[in-house]
């Protein structure tokens, strides 16, 4: 199912991919699929001495999964991502991604960061088209792909609009495109909705959530905020203050295909007031 240009909405994940975990014992580490955490502690080193930015974290992220981490500002989320994408190394443990040690940067991932990024100069979809460029992957197979997937968030008609022409949700939207124009198996998303307004970020996070049942993708998102955490995820992963460690990992009991109207559900708000705890235990704040 990879290569092709049409956009691949059956899935490689399903029941089968989820349970894999439960048998690992009996499999060799090679055919271990979805992304694998052991002992990953992350120390940065300064001019002014050490600073521990996560304790050593152990976990696993499934095929076609959405997974979210949600934990309070300067917890190491920013890191955890990027030693996951390989853009930084770990101080200690190591990640497997389908049973491959993460050494560097690797293609099979499309990373979207806070802000759009997108290129000034170049057109909504030739901004898609970058990674295809860079990749030097045959433009003329990819270009329905890109065209595709603005339509599919609701960008048709902008394809030849400059970056400035479009709004900041807009922009945002052109950017997930462009982490999925090359069809990686894994999204990685950094507070990607953190710059929008609340209700364009609700949309998003409604899009983004079908975006992800209909190409089956596996995706890691950070965010700070707990509604949209829960909202968005399959299971949530709770840090703690920096150094972040994990305080614990929640199964989202609200179905697979979810409409904003979960929000007002009783398992929502039941989950969101659980997660909550996890950072007001004096009751102070809350
Ligand atoms: N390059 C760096 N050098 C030193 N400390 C860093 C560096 N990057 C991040 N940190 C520190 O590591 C901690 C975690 O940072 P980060 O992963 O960006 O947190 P978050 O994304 O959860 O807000 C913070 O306390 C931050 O100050
Ligand atoms: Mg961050």
């Amino acid at each position: 199912m990879k290569g092709g240009p049409a956009l691949s909405i059956a899935a490689n994940n399903g029941a089968g991919a989820r349970d894999s975990h439960l048998r690992v014992v009996s499999e060799a580490p090679a055919h271990t699929s979805g992304i694998r955490l052991s002992g990953v502690s992350k120390t940065y080193r300064s001019r002014d001495g050490d600073v521990p930015s996560l304790r050593p974290l152990d976990f696993q992220i499934n095929d076609g999964e959405f997974f979210v981490v949600v934990g309070p500002s300067g917890c190491g989320k920013s890191t955890l991502l990027k030693m996951i994408s390989g853009l930084l190394p770990p101080s200690t443990g190591e990640i497997l991604v389908d049973g491959e040690k993460v050494t560097k940067p690797h293609g099979n991932a499309g990373i979207v960061f806070q802000n759009a990024l997108l290129l000034p100069w170049r057109t909504v979809l030739s901004n898609v088209m970058l990674p295809i460029d860079m990749k030097r992957l045959p433009r003329a197979e990819y270009l329905p792909r890109a065209k595709k997937l603005l339509e599919m968030v609701g960008l048709a008609g902008f394809e030849n609009k400059l970056p400035w022409q479009l709004s900041g949700g807009m922009q945002q939207r052109a950017s997930i495109c462009r982490a999925l124009v090359h069809d990686p198996k894994i999204m990685m998303m950094d507070e990607p909705f953190g710059a929008l307004d609340a209700m364009t970020r609700e949309r998003m996070n409604y899009e983004l959530r079908r975006i992800q049942r209909e190409t089956g993708k596996t995706i890691l998102l950070i965010t700070h905020s707990i509604p949209e955490a829960v909202f968005l995820a399959d299971r949530v992963l709770v840090m703690t203050e920096r150094p972040g460690s994990i305080a614990a990992i929640y199964d989202v009991p609200l179905g697979h295909d979810r409409s904003l109207d979960v929000m007002t559900s009783p398992a929502f708000a039941d989950l969101v007031q659980r997660i909550r705890k996890h950072f007001f235990t004096q009751g102070a704040l809350d």
